[in-house]
């Protein structure tokens, strides 16, 4: 099983759009076996999957495997772990149980290991425990970002956090992480937006995803917010708009499939 954690301290980037749509793809076009943990009180990849109702939600929130020691879940091709708004939230406050929290997400994913091929999770946008504990037990992590000034001047952040930085976890606790890249979303035609990504290619280049021609992006669109609160698919939205996003999405998710030797 290769996990793939999306994370970035910036709210609204996509991360869980990306999730559950990637979760799709995975599963139900590329045949795989598919396991989302919802790191996230709000929700937002528990909300769409539930609804589109072609995921096993489990009886396990994802809270637990944090918590206790669980090993194990429903015999299923694609499961969810719904987050949950209460236990998830009273983590970081418990500081002399973080290791713990840690150690038992990695021994539940090793438990797990032989039952999917993918597990993706979702992580909350505040530097802390859910997000640390999720960059530690993965393999690969890709971080959505949105091009406007702030999240540019977020990069450096992203990399260099003193606790969650991707450089900083690949050179202590995690050596065999893996960044995928940055992947620039909600993506507009405007001249603002053009100058940031040529400012972001100009100095970011080796962290975006190179893609023939130029670098993984994603256009901001309709269909996107349409499928979430659907729960469906995007390529079954069944409009124009949703085919037209698919053209565009589909590449993308292959090469992050790709990059995780799933395809
Ligand atoms: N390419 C896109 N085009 C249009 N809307 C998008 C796109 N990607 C995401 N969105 C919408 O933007 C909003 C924020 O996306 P999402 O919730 O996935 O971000 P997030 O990074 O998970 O946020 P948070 O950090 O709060 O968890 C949602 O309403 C989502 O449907
Ligand atoms: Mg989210």
């Amino acid at each position: 099983m290769k996990t793939l954690v999306l994370a970035n301290q910036k709210g609204g980037v996509g991360k869980s759009a990306i999730v559950v749509q990637l979760a799709y793809y995975l599963h139900l076009l590329l045949n795989l076996r598919v396991l989302v943990i919802d790191l996230d009180h709000q929700r937002n990849t528990t909300n769409p999957i539930r609804n589109g109702k072609l995921a096993t939600v489990s009886q396990i929130p994802s809270s637990s495997i944090l918590l206790k020691k669980v090993s194990g879940v429903e015999d299923a091709a694609f499961v969810l772990l719904a987050g949950d708004n209460t236990e998830l939230l009273k983590m970081e406050k418990q500081a002399a149980n973080h290791n713990i929290f840690a150690s038992n997400l990695q021994a539940f994913l090793k438990s797990v290991d032989g039952d999917f091929d993918v597990c993706l999770i979702d992580t909350n946008p505040n530097p802390d425990i859910r997000q640390l504990a999720a960059l530690v037990v993965s393999d690969f992590v890709l971080s959505p970002i949105q091009l406007n000034q702030e999240a540019i001047d977020g990069i450096g952040d992203l990399l260099n956090h003193e606790n969650i930085g991707i450089r900083k976890i690949q050179a202590t606790i995690n050596p065999t992480l893996q960044f995928i890249g940055i992947l620039p979303n909600l993506v507009e035609p405007t001249p603002f937006q053009r100058d940031n990504l040529r400012e972001l290619s100009a100095h970011f280049a080796k962290l975006l995803i190179p893609m023939n021609p130029g670098f993984a992006a994603i256009k901001k669109t309709t269909a996107v917010p349409e499928s979430q609160a659907a729960g469906v698919p995007i390529w079954k939205l069944g409009k124009t708009s949703g085919r037209d996003a698919w053209t565009q999405i589909k590449p993308v998710f292959e090469k992050i499939a790709t990059t995780m030797g799933v395809m």
